[in-house]
């Protein structure tokens, strides 16, 4: 499983980036407009800082707008994804975007058949939602697993990104259920690489040092 990172802000991009963990961005449309940034600003900013797959949201909800917005916005550059949401007006737009060679996220998948025709339609990449599914009572991470069995039994190729991830332990059961990607947001990440027992061991390793000295 590698990692993407689920957010619009560019600084924690480039700190994520910079600490070699991160492959790909995920935006949604939340997180542009909490940024208070021309989403096109925004996108270019994070191609000049990522190699690798940038998701970018349409908001049409009819399949014509979708490949309107999505084409200029693939345009940007090669490394751009057009997420789009999981409807029948979506899959239609994904099945148009995958035979001009357009990259897709299917995004909101909040079930296996999703998934499932997701896939058929032709999207490279589906985002399951595990944490919006733990919030109403269900078990996210049993749907991850049971998508990444589908996809298995069926040789499908189309990546499951683990969405909607809300701590560290989301992301290891991410890995054990079988998600290509997890995309995290950068609080997420922090939280990964931090444990009282790495800080501990510093703090005595340089205290032995600085007593060996004197
Ligand atoms: C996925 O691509 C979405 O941007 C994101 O993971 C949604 O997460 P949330 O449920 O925390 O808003």
């Amino acid at each position: 499983m590698i990692f993407f990172i689920d957010t619009a802000n560019t600084e924690e991009i480039k700190k994520a980036y910079d600490m070699g963990v991160v492959a790909g961005v995920t935006t949604n449309p939340s997180l542009v407009a909490k940024e208070g940034r021309d989403f096109v600003e925004v996108l270019k900013e994070i191609i000049a800082i990522v190699d690798g797959p940038i998701s970018a949201e349409v908001i049409s909800l009819d399949a014509v707008g979708m490949v309107k917005e999505a084409r200029p916005l693939a345009a940007l550059s090669k490394n751009i994804v057009i997420k789009i949401p999981m409807t029948g007006e979506g899959l239609k737009a994904v099945k148009i975007l995958a035979a001009e060679g357009i990259r897709t996220n299917v995004t909101l998948v909040f079930s296996s058949n999703q998934a499932l025709l997701a896939a058929r339609a032709g999207a490279t990449y589906v985002s399951p939602f595990v944490g919006r599914l733990d919030d109403i009572g269900h078990n996210g991470i049993e749907l991850i697993s049971e998508i990444a069995n589908i996809f298995g039994l069926h040789q499908i190729d189309t990546e499951i990104i683990s969405a909607s991830i809300r701590h560290p332990l989301h992301v290891t059961q991410s890995a054990l259920a079988g998600a290509h990607i997890a995309t995290v947001p950068y609080s997420v990440i922090q939280g990964m690489l931090k444990h009282p027992m790495t800080d501990l061991g510093i703090e005595r390793f340089l205290k032995d040092w600085e007593q060996a000295k004197s």
